[in-house]
């Protein structure tokens, strides 16, 4: 492995000067870490007009990032002053943009409608980027100025680390999004099982029966309110997972092959006038016909066919 170069002809001051701008920069960016940190803890409410530029803005830290990456190998291979200027400044620019992305998603993720589990995962990945690039920068920030080697190791280290995380975070974010079986549903049968989930192989006569009976009901009677723009009671009907995972209550509203434990059941069978019957009080109600086929349908295990409704972006 060729040595990094080691500057020559810089005069003393102006690298003093641009040492300081640099570690203001990194000051201000631990502050405001700190600062996003901190929010991630409180419950301030703003932001149901800020966290939707949180999808806009995540590809920022992600390209510069890469950018990072790879002059980082070109700088390695060949040095260079001017180069080195580039990674620094290009660091800055992820970490602020990563500071941005993240402070962002934590205002998104209060907005609710998405799974919760799934959104402390992706919130940790993304806060995991967000601590492992202000370090990585104060690793690079301090191996520019004493001109070490060794912490420009340990910066490669630690941007090797951002790389890993940035796919768990995407991954994680991907499937808030889209769905775990965004691409999966499409696949063809063998790529399906290849990858772990047995496709499901259905008779033609269950195949039509959920387009014809089924989804004719829950479209009508409960996708306003549990569909893609409204997540009553954090609860979908248009996804089969979200229904066996259930909404708030945490109990399942779908149990296959057991209708009478399943609550989307129960709460259709409610009387007209009690509080928790669905739909809601005035909002329509189930027919009997409709009811019998909805538990008909979970007796012989409550078969989706396909996606139905476009996924919230
Ligand atoms: C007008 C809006 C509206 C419609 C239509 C509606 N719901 Fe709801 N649903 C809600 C609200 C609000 C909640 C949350 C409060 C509660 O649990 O009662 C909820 C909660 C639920 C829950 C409980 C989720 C949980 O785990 O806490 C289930 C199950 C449910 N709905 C099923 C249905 C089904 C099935 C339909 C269609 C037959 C339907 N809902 C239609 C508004 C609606």
């Amino acid at each position: 492995m060729p040595d990094a170069p080691t500057t020559t002809e810089i005069p003393e001051e102006t690298k003093d000067t641009k040492s300081r701008g640099a570690l203001t920069a990194l000051a201000l960016m631990g502050v405001l870490a700190v600062a996003i940190s901190w929010i991630a803890g409180t419950k301030v409410e703003w932001g149901l007009f800020l966290g939707p530029l949180h999808v806009v803005v995540l590809h920022l830290p992600l390209v510069l990032l890469l950018l990072v990456a790879v002059l980082e190998v070109a700088w390695w291979r060949h040095g260079g002053e001017e180069l080195r200027r580039i990674i620094l400044w290009l660091m800055q620019l992820s970490v602020a943009s990563t500071l941005l992305t993240v402070g962002l998603g934590i205002f998104l993720s209060r907005q609710g409608g998405y799974d919760a589990q799934l959104v402390q995962t992706h919130r940790n990945y993304g806060l995991g980027v967000m601590w492992i690039s202000v370090i990585a920068l104060a690793l690079l920030t301090w191996a520019n100025h004493l001109e070490n080697l060794r912490l420009r190791y340990g910066f490669r280290a630690t941007l090797a680390g951002i790389l890993v995380l940035l796919v768990m975070v995407g991954h994680s974010g991907g499937t808030l999004t889209h769905g775990s079986q965004f691409f999966l549903k499409n696949a063809p049968p063998f790529l399906q099982s290849w990858l772990g989930k047995s496709p499901v192989v259905l008779s033609s006569d269950e195949k039509s029966r959920f387009t014809r009976d089924i989804w004719p009901i829950l479209e009508a009677r409960c996708l306003k309110c549990h569909g893609p723009e409204k997540q009553k009671g954090d609860l979908r009907v248009d996804n089969r997972e979200s229904l066996l995972a259930g909404g708030d209550s945490e109990k399942p509203a779908l149990v296959p092959g057991d209708p009478a434990s399943s609550l989307l059941i129960q709460r259709i069978l409610l009387a007209e006038n009690h509080d928790d019957v669905m739909p809601t009080k005035g909002k329509g109600r189930v027919t009997k016909e409709e009811a019998m086929k909805l538990i008909e349908w979970i007796q012989d295990g409550a078969q989706f066919t396909k996606a139905t409704t476009k996924e919230k972006e």
